[in-house]
């Protein structure tokens, strides 16, 4: 084949050509983004999988469509041996202040964030 012309395009995280068979997966997050702003209360999704199945790929779709429809999104690597709590607060409160800067923050916002940050000094073994 004419390497020019070949669609083939392989890689960790590389987008495919054609994303196959993961029909199902995306009716499902779409379901889960659409249960969730209609107020109601949905199991989140976690993609597991050997190396090379297409995690990586999946979740970058996941993140467009989430970020189509106006949600904050965080793209964050855990680490086995860092404390996740603290970490989990400083990036959803990162995520808050994505959605609404904070001059604009009404009370709720602000509540929210303030919870955040004291979950954050909470769980930090090292101190604030
Ligand atoms: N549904 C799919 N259809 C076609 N190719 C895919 C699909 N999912 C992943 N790939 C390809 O497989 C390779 C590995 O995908 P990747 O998302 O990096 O896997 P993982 O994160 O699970 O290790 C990439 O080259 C990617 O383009
Ligand atoms: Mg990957």
């Amino acid at each position: 084949m004419d390497p020019r012309k070949n669609p083939c395009a392989s890689g960790a995280g590389t987008k495919p050509p054609a994303l196959v068979g993961r029909g199902k997966q995306i009716e499902s997050f779409d379901i889960l983004l659409e249960r969730l702003e209609n107020g109601y209360v949905e199991q989140s999704m976690i993609v597991t999988g050997l190396r090379g199945v297409g995690k990586t790929v999946l979740l970058d779709v996941f993140r467009e469509k989430a970020e189509a429809r106006d949600w904050a999104t965080v793209e964050w690597e855990v680490e086995k041996n860092a404390a996740f709590a603290p970490k989990i607060a400083a990036h959803v409160r990162r995520a808050l202040l994505q959605i609404a800067p904070k001059a604009r923050w009404a009370d709720r916002v602000l509540r929210a964030a303030s919870i955040l940050k004291s979950f954050t000094v909470t769980f930090n073994p090292d101190g604030p």
